[in-house]
């Protein structure tokens, strides 16, 4: 069978790992490469071995390119992934699909349009760590899963990323930014999402670098940094969520799930492997369970791989835009709740993904 022809716009620090993850594998082949700046994909280009570097426009209307992964920053994720559609592209797009509702409705809209496959980071819950989880559930380990917390506690991203400002604007702050992760996870075990409750605050109007090479410049603040949200499930299981740039330290786990005959402590969702604990009603103790699949190292680009092999077989990928779209509106859902003081009822549902047949992505 043909391979499908990839080409990747944005050449930034994500995209490395997926260049290193897709290159070599059979079905698919990254066969041009683009960014705002020609030089930085010319640099990624010899890195990786790319046959071809294009302006941005010029990769969109290649005709021979089947699916563009869409690696730029969230501000333009709409626009390059509306544009990849348009010329008849499949998009795989990085978190979040969008920063508006508006925006991820017309990605989602013009693929069904152009009979066309949207697929949307994150991946994670592909790994190892999580589809082993996710087979526990399924096993009934713990019984019915009726409740969840989530944390993700950190001080934000200036003192690593070396271009940090679009962690503070609108569409990223702790919840758009790593928030994606911690709910498709939620979503991939517990299920699709009914109603939210959220709290919302922005702790200091102002962020100091301290990564290089924009050392001691300033961001100003455009979006909430600490945020609370109570998720109620369409199974009746409730969720609790915190995400935070504001918080030196914690020792709140990542992701637990609590159900009728027992708990489950989920490793980081922002990682594909472990470690895995099960904890069963009467016992005392957690126990270390053995992962059921395979992809624990840094996986990203696992979510294409699926969806390239969906493609060839007509079945659903896993990582879609339905998803994503479900991810961004409960996100925006927490925030709603926090502006104007009340529930927020999801307007969108979507299919809780199937689980990997084993170590294979089929
Ligand atoms: N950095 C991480 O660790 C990380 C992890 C997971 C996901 N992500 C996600 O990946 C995406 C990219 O993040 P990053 O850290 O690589 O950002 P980055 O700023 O390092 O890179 C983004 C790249 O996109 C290019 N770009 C911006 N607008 C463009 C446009 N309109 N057309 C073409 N190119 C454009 C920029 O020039 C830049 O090279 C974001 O959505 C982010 O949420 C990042």
């Amino acid at each position: 069978m043909d391979k499908t022809r990839i080409g990747v716009i944005g050449c930034g620090n994500i995209s490395d790992i997926y260049l290193k993850n897709l290159r070599e594998l059979e079905g698919l082949e990254v066969v041009a490469i683009a960014d705002l700046y020609y030089d930085k994909a010319i640099e990624k280009a010899r890195e990786y071995a790319i046959p071809e570097v294009l302006e941005v426009d010029q990769l969109l209307e290649d005709k021979s390119i089947n699916l563009v992964i869409n690696l730029t920053i969230p501000a333009a994720h709409a626009d390059v992934s509306l544009r990849a559609l348009e010329s008849g592209k499949h998009v795989y797009v990085e978190k979040p699909l969008a920063i508006s509702l508006e925006d991820g409705k017309r990605v989602l809209a013009k693929a069904e349009e152009k009979g066309l496959l949207v697929g949307s980071a994150p991946d994670t819950f592909l790994g190892g760590g999580l589809q082993t989880c996710k087979k526990l559930i399924e096993d009934g380990a713990i019984g019915e899963p009726i409740a969840a917390t989530a944390f993700m506690m950190g001080h934000g991203p200036e003192s690593w990323h070396p271009d940090p400002e679009f962690f503070y604007r609108v569409g990223a702050g702790p919840m758009f930014d790593m928030g994606p992760y911690y709910l498709t996870a939620l979503i991939n075990l517990i299920g699709p999402v009914r109603r939210l409750t959220g709290s919302a605050r922005v702790t200091s109007p102002e962020r100091k670098i301290t990564s290089e090479p924009k050392f001691g410049e300033k961001i100003k603040v455009e979006t909430p940094t600490h945020v609370a949200g109570i998720i109620d499930f369409e199974n009746g299981a409730i969720g609790t969520l915190v995400t935070s740039f504001d918080v030196w330290g914690s020792k709140t786990p990542f992701l637990e799930i609590y159900g009728t005959e027992g708990s489950l402590s989920v490793p980081d969702p922002n990682t594909f492997g472990g470690p895995v604990l099960l904890r069963k009603s009467g016992e005392l103790e957690w126990v270390e369970v053995a992962f059921t699949h395979g992809s624990i190292e840094n996986s990203r680009g696992i979510g294409v791989i699926d969806m390239v092999n969906a493609l060839k077989s007509g079945r659903l990928h896993r990582a879609s835009g339905e998803l994503a779209y479900h991810v961004l509106e409960i996100m925006h859902g927490i925030h709603e709740s926090s502006l104007k003081g009340e529930h927020y009822h999801m307007t969108s549902t979507c299919r809780q993904p199937e689980s990997l047949p084993s170590s294979i992505l089929s």
